[in-house]
């Protein structure tokens, strides 16, 4: 299945719909961008599509759940017009494929998480009347080739520096579907920015399953702060950032750099998971309360002014009401300024779903999940409100969604600001004075609107 025979199917539309983490996002990137090579147009409209790609997520069990589904109701799309190509990629087919195919036998392409690079060539010979094709041996570099470019944003990039994860979190499938960790090498990471801010790119976010845990395949020799100094030389890149740290995973050059580099955003998401060592143990995190708490008060004496984010589960096998106030106070006494909250959902083959009995029934999940909600809503709003009269930096993304007369960006510290001013467009940067605010958002007045280049 490696080698490729060139066809002489016409290019046609495709159209791609993506499900889960920024790094399935960044993918889809990857290969619209091998379709456009062949010369293929992106489309919103199913009926004009040739190929409808499907890029999956298997962390929770109601990711997957919303991709059969959706799937299923793509029989008639498929039926209506010969040629049609239905594919799936991502963590799903990497674990579902077989199912997938004995399921939804109209799917007549899917590529595991390490061989979606030949995705598009693969669905043209499909197109050609070849196939149906089952490609999961993992055999490429995926982040190798990036251009020719399909960012959602002319001036964002997200840049995937690492895959995989070594952890043994025990309710967790990403070892399973994305492997080892793999980093790429720091030169190539650093061309890789350069081109993207040659050609616009103001903020660049560095993805990893455990981001802090880069090695730029040089171990002790290479730290995530390495790449940091380097990125933060480059001219022309405003904002920096990297989504998401293992608490046990940072280093004293990485803290260091942290605190050097004066294009790093001050937003630290770091999931905590659970309040409970109890739970924590039970679901192998590397650490405790105290431990996470120390490696906070630590990030936060170099960085007075950097925020941290978090992740919780909540229904996780054995979890008390007491294992829950526990978390609550945690969120309470941390002053995260973001809290995801996700209830446990077993995922087949993780040593939780093997060996541990799902014993938190889905109406206390939900009550959990709103109490740490109302938690952090209260502590955000506290920390929003002492922001009120102050100036701060903003970088503007587009309408807001929630009332498009209103202009949403955000500061360094990754918060939402929203703005009525005719002078912001897309991609402006402006000091914003913030006016008032509510637990998610804050509103201001712009002060001064910054020229975008320098
Ligand atoms: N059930 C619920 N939440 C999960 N997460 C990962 N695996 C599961 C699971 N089986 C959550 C964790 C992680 C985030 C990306 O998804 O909080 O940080
Ligand atoms: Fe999953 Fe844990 Fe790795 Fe995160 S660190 S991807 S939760 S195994």
């Amino acid at each position: 299945m490696t080698v490729m025979q060139p066809t002489t199917t016409p290019p046609g539309r495709v159209l791609m719909e993506v499900f889960g983490c920024q790094m399935n996002v960044v993918d889809a990137e990857l290969v619209l961008g091998r379709f456009r090579k062949l010369a293929y147009e992106e489309t919103q409209d199913y009926d004009a599509a040739d190929v409808i790609v499907f890029n999956t997520c298997s962390v929770r069990g109601h990711a997957e759940d919303r991709v059969i589904s959706r799937l299923g109701a793509l029989r008639d799309w498929k039926k209506a017009k010969a040629n049609r190509v239905l594919a799936v990629m991502g963590c799903m087919a990497q674990r579902e494929a077989r199912d997938i195919r004995r399921r939804l036998p109209h799917v007549d392409l899917i590529t595991g998480t390490k061989d979606f690079p030949k995705l598009a060539e693969l669905a043209q010979r499909v197109r050609a009347g070849e196939g149906p094709f089952v490609v999961i041996d993992g055999t490429e570099r995926p982040d190798v080739e990036r251009l020719p470019t399909t960012r959602p944003k002319p001036f964002q990039a997200y840049v995937t520096i690492m895959r995989g994860c070594n952890r043994p979190c025990t309710y967790c499938i990403v070892p399973t579907v994305r492997g080892r960790e793999i980093s790429r090498p720091v030169d190539e990471v650093v061309d890789e920015v350069k081109a993207l801010v040659d050609e616009g790119v103001v903020e660049v976010c560095l993805l990893g399953q455990t981001v802090n845990a880069y090695d730029g395949q040089l171990p002790g020799q290479v730290t995530l702060g390495t790449l940091l100094r380097r990125l933060d030389a480059i001219a022309g890149l405003k904002r920096l950032r990297f989504i998401t740290s293992h608490p046990t995973d940072f280093n004293d050059d990485t803290f260091a750099a942290m605190a050097e580099c004066s294009r790093l955003d001050r937003f630290l998401h770091m999931p905590i998971q659970s309040g409970s060592d109890r739970m924590l143990r039970a679901m192998r995190r590397g650490y405790t309360v105290d431990k996470y708490r120390a490696i906070v008060d630590r990030v936060r004496a170099a960085i007075p002014d950097m925020q941290v984010g978090c992740d919780w589960i909540v229904g996780f096998p054995g979890e008390t009401e007491a294992d829950h106030e526990a978390s609550l106070a945690v969120c309470e006494e941390m002053r995260f300024s973001q809290s995801f909250v996700f209830k446990y959902s077993p995922r087949p083959g993780t040593v939780s779903a093997e060996s541990m009995v799902d014993d938190v029934d889905n109406e206390t999940k939900k009550r959990r999940n709103n109490e740490l909600l109302d938690v952090q809503a209260r502590v955000s709003l506290t920390s929003h409100q002492q922001l009120v009269g102050r100036e701060l930096d903003v970088l503007f993304e587009g309408r807001s969604r929630l009332d498009d007369t209103k202009w949403a960006g955000r500061d360094p510290a990754h918060r939402i600001v929203c703005v009525e001013d005719e002078r912001i467009r897309e991609g402006a940067f402006a000091r914003v004075r913030i006016d008032r605010c509510s637990a998610l958002t804050l509103f201001g007045s712009v002060v001064a609107v910054h020229d975008a280049s320098r």
